[in-house]
């Protein structure tokens, strides 16, 4: 659509931003509590909820405090929250075998919001960093990071966390022919109506720090991510990965990071029509409360310019550890 103006004065552009009522009437996107999924953190114990110095206002919650936030988030309005464990070092090995342990952090978390919030759906993260001793996505041999091999443990990783309830499944670790594989798996195990949420299009990114830490992964890893996550510089890559994982299954997209790549969400979106999702990652959330901690910035006014323009850009919705406090705001 090509933008059509009348010549000066039969149109002045400031006319429809002269009052608030005649603003809102002109508003061409909306963000609303229904566009946003809750990320939060897992860790052992019980009545716990930890700060992650990295990231200001987030906490690392006991299982038992995390269904108590999904009580609140659902209160809230917030369709989805996302699990990611904070997995002790003890339990990381080798062979990642915590990462379908039916009862590991994840699926106990799973179980506690089922519980207590039944009207919420839970995201998970399927990935081998939070259980790999290198801190890496899928297994390491002899340096390398192996596709195949990884794909069969995210498998059973999928697996155990549909049989312990989760609605949607994230897959983020970013290996070939996993969505394929989880579809497959998932309608052999009687689990139809489980949908993927696929990480399809994750940048190798330095946004990711902060995350790092909060699932203490920053010490394990070795190396980078570069051969599986995506170099920033690709565009086009991108929608062959969506195209890819649309046909093994995918029911949502993502990408990933977020504000730095809008256009690519926008591509995205007007390629393929399909429901679409940004992830406003750990990095991006820590600029803007260290500049509003600062004073620099105005936190909630950047916060909620920052979530609109996901909306603008065409996405569904937003993975934002922001949600409960912009959910409060837009509840009023
Ligand atoms: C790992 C994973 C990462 C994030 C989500 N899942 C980090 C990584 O790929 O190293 C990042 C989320 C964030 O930064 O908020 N599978």
């Amino acid at each position: 659509m090509k933008p059509t103006v009348a010549p000066f004065p039969a149109a002045r552009l400031r006319r429809t931003r002269v009052s608030q009522p005649i603003r809102d009437l002109v508003r061409e996107n909306a963000l609303t509590t229904a566009d946003l999924i809750w990320p939060i953190f897992v860790r052992e114990g019980e009545g716990q909820m930890e700060p992650v110095e990295s990231m200001p206002g987030v906490l690392r919650r006991s299982v038992d405090k995390v269904a108590e936030a999904a009580v609140e988030a659902q209160a809230l309005g917030i369709p989805a929250i996302c699990l990611f464990p904070y997995t002790d070092a003890s339990l990381k090995t080798e062979d990642c075998a915590e990462a379908w342990n039916p009862d590991n952090l994840t699926n106990r978390a799973i179980r506690a919001i089922k519980q207590a919030a039944p009207d919420i759906a839970v995201m998970t993260d399927v990935a081998l960093d939070p259980y790999n001793i290198n801190g890496h996505d899928g297994y390491v041999v002899n340096g390398e990071i192996v596709n195949d091999a990884s794909v069969e443990a995210l498998v059973k990783m999928t697996l155990a966390q549909a049989e312990a309830g989760a609605d949607i499944i994230g897959p983020s670790d970013m290996m070939d022919g996993r969505i394929g594989a989880m579809r497959r798996a998932l309608e052999q195990a009687g689990h139809p109506n489980v949908t993927i949420l696929s990480y399809s299009a994750k940048y190798a990114s330095g946004f990711y720090g902060p995350f790092r830490d909060a699932v203490g992964a920053s010490g394990a890893l070795k190396g980078d991510k570069k051969t599986y996550q995506m170099d920033p510089a690709n565009s086009d890559e991108a929608l062959r990965l969506i195209k890819r994982d649309l046909m093994e299954g995918a029911d949502m997209v993502m990408v990933k990071p977020g504000i730095a790549y809008l256009d690519i969400c926008q591509r995205v979106k007007s390629t393929f029509g399909v429901p679409t999702f940004a992830y406003q990652v750990s990095g991006e959330y820590a600029m803007i409360q260290a500049a509003a901690q600062n004073g620099w910035i105005n936190g909630e006014q950047v916060m909620m310019e920052s979530l609109m323009a996901f909306k603008r850009a065409g996405c569904n919705g937003v993975l934002t550890y922001f949600a409960p406090e912009a959910a409060r705001l837009l509840n009023g």
